[in-house]
C-alpha cells in the first residue's frame, strides 16, 4: 500500500491532501501516516514474532513523538531507550515498564536510579563498572536489575561511519574476547539478574551478511557462557535494518531478516529481543515544506525551501538523500540544488538533482523522514521546532506544536 500518493495531481497523506495540512498548520511540518506506521510495525512483528520469546522494543530515538509511541504500544511494541528523557516519553505514552530496554553508553547514576524506580524490564550494560554501579543501586532498593551485557562483535556493518557501532574501535559494548571473564564477575553481584548478551552493530544496513556474521559470533559466546555455568535466557539482537531512500535502493525485507535470524539462532534456546527504529518509522513520515525562492545560481538554480537542516539534519550530517517531490504533480522537471535558509552551505538537501519543476510559493515534500527526522531537530538559527501532524484515514491531528517565539527565547 502507498500511504503518500497523488490523487488528481495532488499529493495526499492517506485521505488528507497535503495542501490542506499546509493551510491549517503552516510549513515546515512533519507529517506521519498512522496507516504506514501500523503497516511497517506489523510487517516487522510478523517477521520475528514466531521466534522464541520474541520481544520488539522500538528504538525511541528514531521517533519519540508520544502519539507515535502510543500507536506502536498498541501494536505490541515496547521501547528501547537511551536517556532519562526517552524513559519519560515511553512511560508517558503508556508503554509497559516491563517492555522497556535501557541501552546507551553513558547512563548517569540518576538515569539508572530512575529506570530502576520505574521497574523497566532490561538494562543493557556497556561496561563492567556500569554493572557494578547498577548492582549497588539495585541492591540498595532490595531489587535485582534484569540485565544483559552488550558485546562488541567487531564486524564492519558496511554503513556510514557515523552510524556504525560494532567495530572494535567504536565506543559501544565490551570486547567479545573479554566478555566471558567479565560475565563471570558480574554474575556474582547480588543486585544484578544477568540473563544474557546484547549487540547492535549499526544503522541503515543494506545487507544481512554483517548482521549474520555478528550474530554467529554472539551465538558462540552464548555457548561459551553456558560452558562456564551461566544460565543464558535472552539475547538482544539490536536494530539496524535499512530502508530505501532512493527509488532504486534494494534492501533486505523484514521477512528475509526474520528468516536469517531463525536460521542462525535455531540452537540457541533463548528469548530474542529486537530494537528496530528506522524500519518501523522511516517510511511513515514526510517533511512538508514551501518554496520561498527560486534563485539563480552559477551552475543550477537554487530552490530555497522553508525547511532546513534544523528540521532534517540527515543530509547535512551524513550526506543522506531524501527524495524531493512537488505536492502538485507537474510533468515538467528541472535540475536544481535544494537548500534551506540556514546560514551554512551544508544546509543543502541535494545538489544538481533532477526534480519536479517548482516555483516560489509551491509546496513540496522530502520523503522518508519518519525516522531520525523531527527526532534530530534543533532550533539552530533560532528557528522554532516545527510541528508534527499524524494523519489517520481522513483525519489529521497536530501531535507536536510549532514552538512559539516566547518558548524559543525561554
Ligand atoms: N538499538 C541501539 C542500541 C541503537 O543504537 C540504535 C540506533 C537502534 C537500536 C535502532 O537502529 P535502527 O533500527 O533505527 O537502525 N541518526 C542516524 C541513525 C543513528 C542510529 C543510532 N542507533 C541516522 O539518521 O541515520
Amino acid at each position: 500500500p502507498r500511504f503518500f500518493d497523488y490523487r488528481n495531481g495532488t499529493l495526499f497523506a492517506e485521505d488528507v491532501s497535503l495542501t490542506r495540512i499546509a493551510e491549517a498548520v503552516g510549513t515546515p511540518v512533519h507529517v506521519y501516516s498512522a496507516g504506514a506506521l501500523r503497516h511497517a510495525a506489523d510487517e516487522f512483528r510478523a517477521a520475528v514474532r514466531h521466534l522464541p520469546g520474541a520481544r520488539t522494543a522500538f528504538a525511541v530515538k528514531a521517533n519519540p513523538n508520544t502519539a507515535v509511541l502510543r500507536l506502536l504500544a498498541e501494536r505490541g511494541y515496547g521501547a528501547d531507550i537511551v536517556s532519562g528523557g526517552e524513559l519519560r516519553r515511553a512511560l508517558d505514552a503508556g508503554m509497559e515498564p516491563a517492555g522497556i530496554v535501557f541501552s546507551g553508553v553513558g547512563k548517569t547514576d540518576r538515569e539508572l536510579s530512575d529506570a530502576l524506580e520505574a521497574r523497566i524490564g532490561q538494562f543493557n550494560l556497556e561496561l563492567e563498572e556500569e554493572g557494578e554501579v547498577l548492582a549497588r543501586l539495585a541492591h540498595g532498593r532490595g531489587v535485582r536489575a534484569p540485565s544483559l551485557l552488550r558485546v562488541n562483535p567487531d564486524v564492519d556493518a558496511g554503513t556510514h561511519g557515523k552510524i556504525s557501532t560494532g567495530k572494535r574501535e567504536n565506543k559501544f559494548g565490551v570486547a567479545i574476547a573479554e566478555a566471558p571473564a567479565m560475565y563471570d564477575r558480574l554474575a556474582q553481584l547480588d543486585g544484578l539478574d544477568l540473563r544474557g548478551v546484547a549487540l547492535h552493530i549499526g544503522s541503515q544496513l543494506s545487507d544481512l551478511a554483517p548482521l549474520e556474521a555478528a550474530y554467529r559470533r554472539i551465538g558462540e559466546l552464548v555457548f561459551e557462557l553456558r560452558r562456564r555455568g551461566h544460565t543464558i535466557t535472552r539475547v538482544d539482537l539490536g536494530g539496524g535494518l535499512g530502508i530505501p531512500y532512493h527509488l532504486q535502493d534494494r534492501v533486505p525485507s523484514p521477512a528475509a531478516y526474520g528468516a536469517m535470524v531463525a536460521r542462525v539462532t535455531r540452537e540457541w534456546n533463548v528469548g530474542l529481543t529486537f530494537e528496530p527504529g528506522r524500519v518501523v518509522a522511516g517510511a511513515a513520515g514526510i517533511l512538508l515544506t514551501r518554496v520561498i525562492w527560486v534563485k539563480l545560481g552559477a551552475t543550477h538554480p537554487f530552490i530555497i525551501v522553508d525547511a532546513a537542516m534544523n528540521d532534517l539534519a540527515r543530509p547535512a550530517l551524513y550526506g543522506a538523500h531524501h527524495r524531493f517531490s512537488a505536492v502538485s504533480a507537474g510533468r515538467e522537471s528541472m535540475e536544481a540544488t535544494i537548500a534551506g535558509p540556514v546560514c551554512e552551505t551544508g544546509d543543502t538537501f541535494g545538489v544538481g538533482q533532477a526534480i519536479d519543476r517548482v516555483r516560489r510559493g509551491d509546496l513540496a515534500v522530502f520523503h522518508t523522514t519518519g525516522a531520525y527526522g523531527a527526532a534530530m531537530a534543533s532550533s539552530y538559527n533560532c528557528r522554532p521546532l516545527s510541528p508534527q501532524v499524524l494523519v489517520d484515514g481522513a483525519d489529521f491531528t497536530v501531535v507536536g506544536d510549532r514552538m512559539l517565539p516566547a518558548e524559543l527565547v525561554a
